[in-house]
């Protein structure tokens, strides 16, 4: 490649970490970011600074944008001197957003002759690398086959599909199973810390015991609801419900707001009559149906 391999446009936590990982697998990389003063790290480790977004673009096969919302990235490329410079240019959004807003930065992107790949990254900066299994990509296959190589700087490929919502769809649903259960395992490790149990003992315990029950709840809910069927002969949701009941009564009483726990509590509480004897999977309708 006679130009730049590639330009990474936003040097935040995560964008900065990227045109590191460009860097160290030895591509040309240029760098732009709204505040200048990030960019001086990234051209002391070898880094072109552009002197502005079109010059980003325009610098390099492949601009990888990481910014912090897809309305500053749409915004961004909007900047007309931007949007001159897309034909022919592939875009790698790695902003994280909704599937909405994929589909649509796509779409914009292919009317002004560029071609498009939408990713997310599902881990923290310090985790990625070439062995990291935290990216995936959708869109374009033919951009994403003839960039793979660039792409294995910052983790192994995966492709998951044409559409290019794909990643954002399937990463914003792992972030909201994420943000519940580790929400979840701060309320607990505070019930254990009441009780004189450190949170590294109650990790412990949680890494030995607890992650693979979830792990194996969430393989067994997916059975049930494959089949239709939620009938149970391990524990029915009656269990589950007076469990919580227990839990949350003596969190209370202790002085936590069992404001988690609670929440599920205050679910099954409307269903447990009608399903107290199916499996726990039976609720799932009751979290999923839209909002009357
Ligand atoms: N950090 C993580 O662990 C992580 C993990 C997975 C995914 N992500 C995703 O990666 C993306 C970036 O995250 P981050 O951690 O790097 O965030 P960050 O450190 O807050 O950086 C945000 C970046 O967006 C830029 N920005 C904000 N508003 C802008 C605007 N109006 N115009 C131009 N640039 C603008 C900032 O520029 P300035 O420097 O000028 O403010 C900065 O480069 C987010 O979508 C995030 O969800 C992050």
């Amino acid at each position: 490649m006679t130009q730049q391999d590639i330009s990474v446009l936003g040097l935040g936590h995560m964008g900065a970490t990227l045109a590191h990982l460009f860097l160290e697998s030895g591509f040309t990389t240029t760098v732009w970011n709204r505040s200048v003063e990030r960019a001086a790290p990234l051209v002391a480790a070898g880094a072109t600074a552009a002197p502005d977004p079109a010059a980003a673009v325009g610098d390099a096969a492949v601009a990888v944008i990481c910014l912090d919302r897809y309305e500053h990235a749409q915004a961004l490329l909007e900047q007309a001197e931007v949007a001159g410079t897309l034909s022919g240019h592939v875009i790698v959004n790695l902003t994280w957003g909704t599937p909405d807003e994929a589909r649509t930065m796509s779409r914009w992107v292919g009317e002004r002759g560029g071609r498009y790949l939408d990713g997310n990254i599902y881990d923290y900066p310090t985790n990625l690398g070439p062995d990291s299994a935290g990216l995936s990509y959708a869109g374009d296959r033919s951009v994403f086959d003839a960039h793979r190589h660039l792409l294995a700087a910052l983790g192994r490929p995966r492709y998951d599909g044409a559409d290019p919502a794909l990643p954002n769809i399937l990463g914003s649903s792992g972030g909201i199973a994420h943000h519940v259960a580790v929400a979840g395992f701060y309320e607990a490790a505070a019930y254990a810390a009441h009780y004189g149990v450190s949170p590294a003992i109650f990790l412990e315990f949680h890494e030995r015991l607890g992650a693979p029950l979830t792990s194996h709840a969430c393989q067994v809910a997916v059975e049930h609801l494959q089949s239709g069927d939620f009938t149970s002969n391990q524990a029915a949701l009656r269990t589950h419900f007076d469990s919580m009941v227990v839990n949350c009564a003596d969190m209370r009483r202790i002085g936590q707001p069992a404001i988690m726990l609670g929440a599920f509590h205050d679910v099954l509480a409307n269903v447990v009559e009608a399903k107290g004897d199916m499996a726990l999977a039976a609720v799932y309708e009751d979290l999923s149906r839209p909002e009357t």
